[in-house]
């Protein structure tokens, strides 16, 4: 099973909309040319409109880094799937520092992947254990849980434009990274298995999986090798149009179809 690769990076609350503007005039051209990766950035609410507009030429795709799942209303502060449509086609979602600071919870969660797929776009949807259940042995039962919990009502057909970042929330901006090896246990054994208890075969083998939590060209290349991870959700290094670039030439070398 072939598995297109994608790199997303997450901007979390970084560059104001003319910083983020240049940044993607520069880094365009740089992967523009690596097309059998999927290439992603997502900027914040703000700078959306003023990035898509920059790379409406470009393969380069933009993604929200998150949505409300109702079309409008009393929600004072949010951002709905429907008003994103026209400028992203991802939209991040369960991503653990909302889950801890915005209380994002699983069911939270599941409607927005349902909003985002009937809007026709496509969810990332991160799952991830804390440094307390990972030392506790909870990763595998916890992790199965934010998966199942997220996919609940979506059909094998809406799987096809599912993707699911595990990223260890003890791995984020710690510049610990979990090595390849332990990734793509969790990422195989367990996101990729639930994903085949509740859908089979053929769903589990399309689904695309990335890893995410300190990722930088220095480990590109170990989580690229393994066989069930497909690619990364990057955030310290896709702040750097170097760093990113390094990291697209090293998925379309290593992982590529
Ligand atoms: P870092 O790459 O900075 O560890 O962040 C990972 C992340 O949270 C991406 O969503």
């Amino acid at each position: 099973m072939s598995r297109t690769p994608i790199i997303a990076g997450n901007w979390k609350m970084n560059m104001t909309v003319s910083d983020s503007v240049d940044f993607v005039k520069e880094l365009a051209p740089k992967i523009a040319d690596y097309n059998n990766v999927e290439r992603v950035v997502s900027p914040t609410f703000l700078s959306l409109v003023a990035v898509s507009e920059a790379l409406k030429d470009s393969p380069i795709q933009v993604s929200a880094q998150d949505a409300h799942w109702e079309a409008s209303g009393a929600f004072t502060s949010e951002v709905s799937v429907s008003m994103l449509t026209d400028y992203v086609d991802y939209i991040i979602i369960g991503h653990s520092e909302c889950r801890a600071y915005l209380n994002e919870t699983d069911e939270k969660v599941n409607k927005k992947a349902k909003a985002i797929l009937a809007a026709g776009l496509k969810p990332i949807i991160a799952v991830g254990e804390s440094l307390e259940q990972n030392e506790a042995g909870e990763t595998e039962a916890f992790v199965s849980t934010q998966v199942t919990a997220a996919l609940d009502g979506i059909s094998a057909e809406d799987m096809a434009n599912v993707v699911i970042a595990y990223e260890p929330i003890w791995a984020i901006g710690t510049g610990k990274s979990a090595s390849g090896e332990l990734a793509n246990t969790i990422i195989g054994g367990v996101v990729r298995n639930t994903v085949r208890d509740l859908y089979g075969d053929d769903v589990a083998d399309a689904l695309r999986i990335q890893y995410g939590g300190s990722v930088k060209p220095a480990n590109m290349e170990e989580y690229m090798s393994q066989p069930d991870i497909d690619g990364a959700l990057v955030g310290g290094a896709s702040l750097k149009v170097d760093a990113f670039t390094e990291l697209i030439e090293i998925a379309s070398k290593v992982k590529g179809n």
